[in-house]
């Protein structure tokens, strides 16, 4: 079975013989490749849609994978369980993952690793997560279809991180591979149009936009 480069690259983070919950699982064919290549031991694939969690059944049962693939419905980490050893949730925003966590951490109370690949607001899930019991393990940056998508790996346990990390990533910015340039060009774009578009009496945003963009000038496009 084939993943796409994005989700292949998450799956690769996963520690061989875990206990995974995938939040957002949509499809399943995280889980359905994470059993079938023998990473997970089993895993726990829940949504918050009745429909894709209709589809990922079906891919479950097609696959014969429904004795280490369990289903649940519900709102980001409800689901969870006991044995629950990693978490991963991957194509949602940086904020709804941080949403999922802020006011309940109770619910990762026994999980050691956490792999996030949020498709916004970057900066915020490593700034929470670094500064809430996890340290980044690794990081990477993945090409699909000619976007760049940031994969965190992350474990419990507390180090020192500086504004920069958050920013940049405390590996990214350390192994600064030919994608962390082409990515903060892509950012460049986007934060130069939010400014243009962002009414003036958005202060507070509109100053740290410019500080994020002085920032991205002076460590992430400078060689
Ligand atoms: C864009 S898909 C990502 C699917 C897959 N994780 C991936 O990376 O390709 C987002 C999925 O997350 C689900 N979702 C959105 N908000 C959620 C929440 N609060 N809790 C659980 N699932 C959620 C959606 O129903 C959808 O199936």
């Amino acid at each position: 079975m084939k993943l796409s480069k994005r989700l292949e690259k998450v799956a690769h983070m996963v520690d061989h013989g875990s206990t995974v919950m995938d939040v957002g699982c949509d499809h399943a064919l995280l889980d359905i490749y994470l059993i079938k290549q023998k990473i997970a031991k089993s895993c726990l694939a829940s949504d918050l849609h009745e429909g894709p969690l209709a589809q990922a059944k079906k891919n479950i049962k097609e696959y014969k994978v429904e004795n280490e693939i369990q289903t649940a419905l519900g709102n980001g980490l409800e689901p969870i369980h006991d044995g629950i050893d990693t978490v991963v949730i991957s194509g949602l925003g940086g904020l709804t993952m941080i949403g999922m966590v802020k006011y309940t951490p109770f619910r990762l109370n026994q999980v050691k690793t956490l792999i996030l690949s949020p498709n916004s607001d970057c900066v915020f899930v490593r700034e929470y997560f670094l500064n809430h019991g996890f340290y980044m393990e690794d990081e990477a940056l993945i090409e699909d279809h000619h976007i760049i998508y940031p994969v965190l790996k992350l474990k419990k346990g507390a180090r020192s991180y500086q504004k920069l990390d958050y920013q940049f990533g405390p590996i990214l910015r350390q192994k600064k591979e030919p994608l962390f340039n082409q990515y903060y060009q892509k950012e460049q774009v986007r934060v130069k149009t939010l400014l243009a578009i962002l009414p003036k009496r958005y202060i507070k945003k509109r100053w740290s936009l410019k500080r994020y963009l002085k920032a991205i000038n002076k460590y992430a496009l400078t060689p």
